[in-house]
């Protein structure tokens, strides 16, 4: 039996701009076991993108299976998509993607509004969960008032409050300093130490060694799969 969390079968998008089609991704093969740490890396252009909102069940590919938690979620509907991207992901993005003008635990909580949680549930594990990532002091601010470590601490708050299974970062040190940029990193190794399954796209080499796993991308291929003998 099979028990991957996370299998990719032959995956491949096409994206249509009016009379031009782009492949983006080719037969992508893939399987992720529960409490995985991965790197991808690739060039810019390579879908990297595109394959982690894959994954994040925020796109659904042209062709090919995906099967997530033992069920196929390739066909489903975007009603179905948003439910099971907000009971098992969590997502990080190189932009932060916060509501500038909400206070953080406002931002942080927003994930439990979709769920019915009652407000005052909601700001109170949003504010414990910001404590634990250290901006005990900022919970008045708004998203825009704070640094971009800050920010990314805030994003990364925000996609833990649900206690998703699987958490996906796209880029997430892209535009942070380096030492906010390790900071996230040390967060990370920490969730994987927790058992949480991570999956993480960058550039930066330094950071995918932290993984245990690193995946290339090039042209929409997977062309290299192997593990990171440095632990
Ligand atoms: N919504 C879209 N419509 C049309 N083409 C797209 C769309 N999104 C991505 N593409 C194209 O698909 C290819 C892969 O894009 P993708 O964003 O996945 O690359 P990437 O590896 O994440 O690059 P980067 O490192 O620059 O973020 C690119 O050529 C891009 O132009
Ligand atoms: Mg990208």
């Amino acid at each position: 039996m099979n028990n991957a969390l996370i299998q990719l079968q032959n995956i491949c998008k096409t994206y249509h701009t009016g009379q031009i089609s782009y492949v983006a991704l080719r037969e992508i093969n893939l399987q992720i076991k529960r409490g995985e740490y991965i790197a991808i890396l690739g060039p810019s252009g390579s879908g990297k993108s595109t394959l982690m909102q894959i994954i994040g069940c925020l796109s659904t590919p042209s062709s090919g299976s995906y099967i997530l938690n033992g069920a196929e979620v390739s066909g489903l509907s975007s009603n179905e998509l948003a439910r099971i991207r907000n009971h098992t992901i969590g997502f990080v993005f190189q932009k932060f993607n916060l509501l500038p003008q909400l206070n953080i635990i406002d931002n942080v909580a927003l994930p439990l509004v979709y769920r019915g949680t009652r407000e005052t549930e909601r700001k109170r594990l949003a504010q414990d969960i910001l404590t634990r990532l250290g901006l005990e002091h900022h919970l008045k601010h708004r998203a825009n008032e704070l640094s971009g470590g800050q920010q990314q601490r805030v994003a990364i708050a925000r996609a833990l409050i649900t206690d998703p299974e699987i958490i996906l970062a796209d880029e997430p040190t892209g535009n942070l300093d380096s030492k906010s940029g390790e900071e996230v990193v040390k967060i990370f190794a920490e969730l994987h130490q927790k058992g949480k399954t991570l999956i993480m796209v960058t550039h930066n080499y330094n950071f995918a060694a932290n993984a245990k796993r690193i995946v290339k991308i090039c042209d929409g291929m997977i062309t290299e799969d192997v593990e990171n003998f440095s632990h």
